[in-house]
């Protein structure tokens, strides 16, 4: 096996805000004994400033060029599981850079995934009709996450543990060659 196959990911997750990417990803990666990173946290490790505040200075286009190469980075680097942040499949490089990859996409409706990030401080969803934008943002985005992702699922139950079920699930005919592999 060469290296560059080793620092692939196991399974990468999308998928608009507030499905569980990071809740489900971080049960995954316990579950199979790999790391978990969430491009989120990376982004605003590296960066050193929280994201709202990367929108209010420097603008929506350039928070998606920072999250394009953080996202790529992650995704040749990280061999575990991975939980990309909502938006960043919308940018073309990024679902590019997805291609070959096992790509998970935990569906949710917009009233049962807003309920959950509604008092956040998402930037996206600022404003004065945050529950519309968010409803609006997920319809535009739905096919290109369908387009993207390799496996849908259902996660509109809001069951962290039943989602990570079905992805291992999913995802086990291609991890056991994987981890023979590696034997
Ligand atoms: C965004 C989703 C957020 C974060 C940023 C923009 C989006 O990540 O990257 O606020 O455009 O959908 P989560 O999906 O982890 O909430």
């Amino acid at each position: 096996m060469t290296s560059e196959r080793k620092r692939r990911p196991v399974v990468v997750l999308i998928g608009f805000m507030g499905a569980g990417k990071s809740t489900v990803g971080r049960i995954v990666a316990g579950r199979l004994g790999v790391d978990f990173i969430d491009t989120d946290s990376e982004l605003v490790r590296r960066d050193g400033r929280p994201i709202p505040e990367i929108f209010t200075t420097d603008g929506a286009d350039r928070f998606r060029e920072i999250e394009r190469d953080v996202v790529i980075d992650v995704l040749r680097s990280h061999p575990g599981v991975i939980a990309l942040g909502g938006g960043s499949v919308m940018t073309p490089a990024v679902a590019d850079a997805l291609a070959g990859h096992h790509v998970v996409y935990p569906r949710i409706t917009a009233d049962g995934g807003f309920a959950r990030v509604k008092d956040s401080d998402r930037p996206l969803i600022a404003g004065d009709d945050p529950h519309l934008r968010y409803r609006e943002l997920l319809e535009a985005r739905d096919e290109t996450y369908h387009r993207v992702g390799t496996m849908a699922v259902d996660a509109a139950a809001g069951d962290p543990e039943a989602v990570a079920d079905v992805v291992i699930e999913l995802l086990a005919d291609t991890l056991v060659p994987e981890r023979a592999a590696t034997t």
